[in-house]
């Protein structure tokens, strides 16, 4: 029987990850762990809800205890723009947090996954049709504790045997849950504009080429990679997966075959060009492909489509 506990469950990924595992193991053995963010009703009313801070150890192993957890989707993490402006608290959320839940993990017998990132690569790294295994110097604290939690995590199973999987995550696209402070937040936002006002000012240049998902594929991921044959895994942690690559000319171009009005233009944030500069233009994800059968459903047309319809309902 599976008990999971999801941390970061308020948060952009976590909230809708959350009501995927509830509808697909039951409501009551899906806690929702969540610290300052208020839950929304439906979280909240659908399953348990724990307060989790993950910088905490005892308070997540007393969570693990309490609810009998066998998987834990460490999902509590600080992004990257955030993690520029605040690389101490990066640190402390992304690395300690981490390891706590690793140990945890390791003393009360759970599979763990954990988001990677598209930021765990870095100048150096081939930035087109970037292969799973390659260089990943990150120049950012954000990239820094990505790439030392793959490592992580892959030491953990290694040397202690913890189920240990993970993702390497483009940027998110959703309608739910806003994201917090992610270089890639641009297009998320860029659909909320366009229905609100048929217009976007976007902080990233023209010409920013950056691998992305929808939602409901990142879920997929996710949930996939812990079902999957674990003697079928050679790249454990940190899988490369992707669905679409594009810049802010091309998806605005996508939007505006719903919405002919729409209108973008630019007022460039430099720190987050600088991150975005280093990161892939588009991954190989090859090897989940060959190792867990990933696919995405949704490119970008099939997803302009989707946020269209459903944002215009919400706003
Ligand atoms: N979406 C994340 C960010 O922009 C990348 O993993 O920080």
């Amino acid at each position: 029987m599976k008990n999971i506990l999801v941390t970061g469950a308020v948060g952009q990924i976590g909230s809708e990850l959350t009501m995927s595992l509830r509808e697909r193991f039951g409501n009551d053995n899906v806690v929702a762990g969540g610290r300052k963010t208020k839950p929304s009703e439906k979280l909240l009313n659908s399953g348990p809800f724990e307060i989790v801070d993950c910088v905490d150890a005892q308070e997540i192993a007393n969570v693990v205890k309490k609810h009998d957890i066998d998987t834990i989707y460490h999902l509590a993490a600080i992004l990257s723009a955030v993690a520029e402006a605040n690389p101490v608290l990066a640190w402390n959320v992304n690395i300690n947090g981490l390891y706590n839940v690793l140990e945890v993990a390791r003393d009360l017998k759970c599979a763990v996954f954990t988001p990677s990132s598209i930021g765990a690569f870095g100048p150096t790294t081939p930035l087109d049709n970037t292969p799973q295994d390659t260089i990943q110097r990150p120049n950012t604290m954000y990239g820094v504790t990505k790439v030392a939690g793959e490592l992580l995590c892959d030491y953990y199973f290694k040397r202690f045997g913890v189920d240990t999987r993970g993702v390497r995550y483009p940027g998110i696209i959703s309608n739910e849950t806003l994201p917090g402070g992610g270089t890639t937040d641009y297009a998320v936002e860029i659909y909320y504009e366009a229905i609100k006002h048929k217009k976007y000012t976007c902080n990233l240049p023209a010409g920013t080429f950056l691998d992305m998902m929808y939602m409901p594929d990142a879920i997929k991921a996710g949930i996939d990679l812990m079902e999957a044959d674990p003697t079928r895994l050679k790249h454990r942690n940190a899988f490369n997966v992707t669905a679409m690559s594009f810049d802010p000319e091309i998806i605005a171009a996508a939007i505006r075959k719903h919405i002919p009005e729409f209108t973008i233009d630019y007022d460039v944030d430099p720190v987050k060009k600088a991150i975005a500069e280093t990161w892939p233009n588009s991954m190989d994800d090859s090897a989940a492909r060959a190792e867990w059968g990933w696919e995405p459903e949704y490119d970008l047309e099939t997803m302009t489509k989707d946020m269209i319809e459903v944002l215009s309902k919400k706003l």
